[in-house]
């Protein structure tokens, strides 16, 4: 056995008490009530780092919730590698379907559940957990790190984005790195080359100065909720296409061997999705597979809608006002402003007459593609073959993480998306969760990968 191997086999015990620390405070982004978790869980990042022998560590002010950053620069002439996560979470609603209290850490089984067990205070501790082994067996680390965790992913990560674009030189480096990512299962370690981008928006249609009697009005008013429903069966039909036009223009063709991957589904995806989610077939594109509808298509999704009356029994009432939180998730190349500006224009052009339509843009962010083939992508992937004994597979996500095209189109580095999350995690969900052998097989990956990153 190694002294790393030794090392991490031993304390393994600790590793997962400082994550269960981080993972009790409640440090939700999008609840403002949550503000002073989210310092806390900054300032557990920070006396993380510290403990390495991190030479800087500090929460940094933005004009949203703090970031954390930290360096380590003493590798002389090894290559620096960027390093990202977040520390804020999701809200836990619906809370009455946890099984065990949303921020009291639980093992059950193989799995660790919280909120942010896995996304990403799990995927991130475990990064720093294997740079403590590191420097605690070696005195040193094999590369130089600079480190940037992130208190607003979940939020839209406005700040961070500002923050990178106006310190490129501080953050410059040769690579990125970010653990916030899946594997399809246990046993196939993954390497994620494409991640879609977003926009989020809220339509907000206002009729009537106030909630009229549907009797007396019933008729003549105009009704926002209705409006509403008109606009959105005119954005998407049942067959899944967007009714959005131009909106496709820029969707770049797949590669033969991606297509190819989608069509035959050699991992048996399709069949976990429909078991994950519990129905007997899929929505969307019946024309393209399942896979390429979740990797490379515009999607158009309704997530909320507020307005008129909602309690128990009637109410015979015209609202005054609705609102629909409507999101649209974009492959590469499908630039968000232009989506934005794409929507809003057929928002507009679907919205019936005697109501007023404001469309209000929560948040946006790039997809990207990964080039597969950069030194340190060899790096991550011999890492993964050592640890799991198989060569990696290479996936696109659906989900964003829209920091890392701005690491690529800013600070102009390669990027690895490295994580180690479950198809059954339940990000976002009640009752996240993470693997702890999914934990613990990362943390020697991430530190096996930085020692090659470094030869
Ligand atoms: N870690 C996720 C992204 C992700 C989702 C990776 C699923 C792998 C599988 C990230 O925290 C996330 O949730 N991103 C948001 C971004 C948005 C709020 C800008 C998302 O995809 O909804
Ligand atoms: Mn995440
Ligand atoms: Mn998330």
């Amino acid at each position: 056995m190694t002294q790393l191997e030794t090392y991490i086999s031993e304390h393994e015990p600790g590793f997962l008490e400082d994550l269960k620390g981080w993972l009790r405070i409640p440090s939700i982004s999008t609840l403002p009530e949550h503000a002073g978790d989210i310092y806390r869980a900054a300032e557990y990042a920070v006396a993380q780092l510290k403990r390495i022998g991190f030479d800087k560590a500090e929460v940094v002010a933005t004009q949203g919730h703090p970031l954390v950053y930290g360096e380590w620069l003493r590798a002389v002439g090894k290559p620096t590698l960027l390093i990202y996560g977040h520390y804020d979470v999701q809200p836990v609603d619906p809370i009455e379907l946890w099984e065990s209290p949303p921020f009291e850490p639980t093992i059950r089984g193989d799995n660790l559940y919280c909120r942010g067990a896995c996304d990403d205070k799990g995927q991130t501790m475990l990064v720093i957990k294997a740079m403590e082994s590191l420097m605690a067996v070696n005195g040193t680390l094999p590369v130089n790190v600079k480190v940037l965790i992130e208190g607003e992913e979940e939020a839209g990560g406005e700040s961070v984005e500002a923050y990178v674009k106006e310190h490129p030189d501080r953050l410059q480096c040769d690579a990125a790195f970010v653990c916030d990512t899946h594997m399809p299962a246990k046993d196939i370690p993954a390497l994620i080359t494409g991640l879609r981008g977003i926009i989020y928006t809220e339509v907000e249609v206002r009729g009537s100065k106030r909630d009229l009697h549907s009797g007396s009005y019933g008729g003549v008013a105009p009704n926002p909720l209705h409006a509403l429903a008109l606009i959105i069966a005119g954005l998407k039909g049942a067959d899944g296409h967007i009714h959005i036009p131009g909106l496709y223009d820029k969707v770049r063709k797949p590669t033969a061997a991606e297509k190819k991957f989608w069509e035959e589904d050699p991992l048996h995806i399709n069949e976990s999705l429909l078991e994950e989610m519990g129905v007997s077939q899929f929505s969307g594109e019946n024309e393209y597979p399942p896979l390429e509808r979740i990797a490379a298509r515009p999607t158009l999704e309704v997530h909320g809608f507020t307005g008129g009356f909602t309690g128990e029994g009637a109410k015979t009432v015209i609202p005054a006002w609705g609102k629909a939180k409507i999101s649209l998730r974009l492959p590469a190349d499908v630039r968000s402003e232009e989506a934005f500006t794409l929507f809003e224009r057929r928002v507009q052009e679907l919205a019936p007459d005697g109501v007023v339509v404001i469309v209000h843009k929560i948040h946006g962010g790039e997809g990207m593609l990964v080039a597969p083939d950069s030194s340190v992508m060899g790096a991550a992937s011999a890492a993964l073959t050592d640890v799991y004994g198989k060569e990696p597979v290479y996936l696109r996500e659906g989900g964003s993480i829209p920091i890392a095209a701005l690491f690529d189109s800013v600070l102009h580095a390669p990027v690895v998306l490295m994580g180690f999350g479950l198809p059954d995690d339940n990000l976002h969900s009640p009752n996240e969760k993470y693997s702890l052998s999914q934990f613990f097989k990362g943390l020697r990956t991430v530190a096996d990968f930085l020692q090659r990153f470094g030869e």
